[in-house]
């Protein structure tokens, strides 16, 4: 199938600054694209690229079967919404809507049954005759997503467009945009750093640091094999726990992870290649340890109880082992203090460990 857009090693340097070196990725169709990654990793270079607005240094950008590396903006077929909406403080909605399509000289009747279209998609339908500054944040910034839907085009492009409203109206309007996409089916490249809306949005995600993809991935996968530590330590909250040590085979035994006076079987581990030895980090989530370590059979990790977060349908306890702080989920309401010893059971088929250079074994 041919792609929606194809980045195609990209390059994009400012002097001798390397902002992106040699990207290459395919964008499926219907596709929803999140890229994710700290800021200043080059997310919105990469969608400027895409868009027309930045110039690249080498490398092709395709849309829809066409090379429009060297294509105008207006001419890539694209909508894009941008963090800051910039809405025209002096025009209605309705002229905000329509501007950019009265300026591209469509016929008025079209206009006027797109702008209609739009708003009812937006629920923007009774706002048309109000400014700007007589609309609250959200809707302001349904207005700037309406401007780009307007345009009717095949792969809309969005760059932290929540990151300016509170967590309530970010919450609502991830949906919407996700409905939005079910309904419309077309491809959407959206640029955040916040995991959540990743998470939540995406048929895929590309995790980025210093302009390198480190992982293409659906979240599940993401969440679960996280392809490096920095993948892994990027997503989840709390973030994933690690523990420092090596892998030690002997002939004829299962391979076992030492740390810190620690000794886990790791047979039921799924090692991607043969089981390394060496120096090696153990990374585990809150929730694959669970309470009643001694009698799950499972690996134990003996410590006290720090602190409980409570965070409604779950908690997040804090506990102190060897000189860390690790962490565990619990659902439901918990009873234990801090103080309290706990000695939690590792699912150590869920866990993840990653040799001397940060990649997944
Ligand atoms: N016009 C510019 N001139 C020089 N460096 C720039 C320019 N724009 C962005 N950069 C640099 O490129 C890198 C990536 O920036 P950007 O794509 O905006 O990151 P992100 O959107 O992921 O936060 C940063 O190191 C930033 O300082
Ligand atoms: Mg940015």
């Amino acid at each position: 199938m041919q792609s929606a857009v194809s980045v195609k090693d990209l390059k994009i340097a400012y002097g001798d600054h390397t902002v992106i070196e040699k990207m290459s990725i395919d964008i499926a169709p219907r596709e929803f694209l999140v890229l994710l990654g700290p800021s200043g990793c080059g997310k919105s270079t990469l969608l400027n690229a895409i868009a027309g607005l930045q110039d690249i240094t080498s490398g092709e950008v395709w849309i829809s079967g066409k090379n429009v590396s060297w294509e105008e903006p207006k001419d890539r077929g694209i909508g894009m919404v941008f963090q800051s909406y910039a809405l025209y403080p002096r025009m209605s909605v309705r002229k905000n809507l329509s501007f950019g399509l009265r300026v591209a000289g469509l016929p008025k009747a079209e206009i006027e049954a797109r702008v209609a279209r739009t708003a009812a998609l937006l629920q923007l339908d009774k706002l048309l005759e109000r400014r700007p500054a007589e609309l609250s944040g959200g809707q302001r910034q349904r207005v700037a997503i309406g401007r780009a839907l307007v345009r009717e085009v095949d792969v809309f492009l969005f760059d932290e467009p929540l990151s300016n409203l509170d967590a309530k109206l970010r919450n609502e309007l991830r949906v919407e945009i996700k409905k939005l996409h079910q309904r419309l089916g077309n491809t959407m490249i959206y640029v955040t750093h916040d995991q959540v809306e990743a998470l939540t949005l995406a048929d895929r995600i590309a995790i980025i640091r210093d302009g390198v993809i480190q992982q293409l991935a659906s979240p599940a996968e993401i969440y679960r094999r996280p392809a490096n530590l920095f993948v892994a330590g990027f997503i989840g909250a709390p973030a994933m726990n690690f523990i420092e040590g090596r892998i030690e085979r002997s002939d004829g035994a299962a391979p076992v992870f030492l740390g810190n006076g620690l000794t886990i079987d790791l047979s039921s581990y799924s090692f991607r290649a043969v089981a390394a030895e060496g120096p090696a980090t153990l990374g585990f989530r809150p929730e694959h340890l669970v309470l009643d370590g001694p009698t799950s059979g499972l690996p134990t990790i003996p410590g006290r109880v720090a602190v409980v977060e409570p965070m409604g349908s779950d908690a997040v306890v804090w506990f102190d082992w060897a000189d860390q702080s690790l962490s565990l989920r619990l659902m439901g309401d918990v009873t234990l203090e801090p103080g309290d010893a706990l000695a939690p059971g590792l699912d150590i088929a869920k866990a993840s460990l990653f040799g001397a250079d940060g990649s997944r074994l």
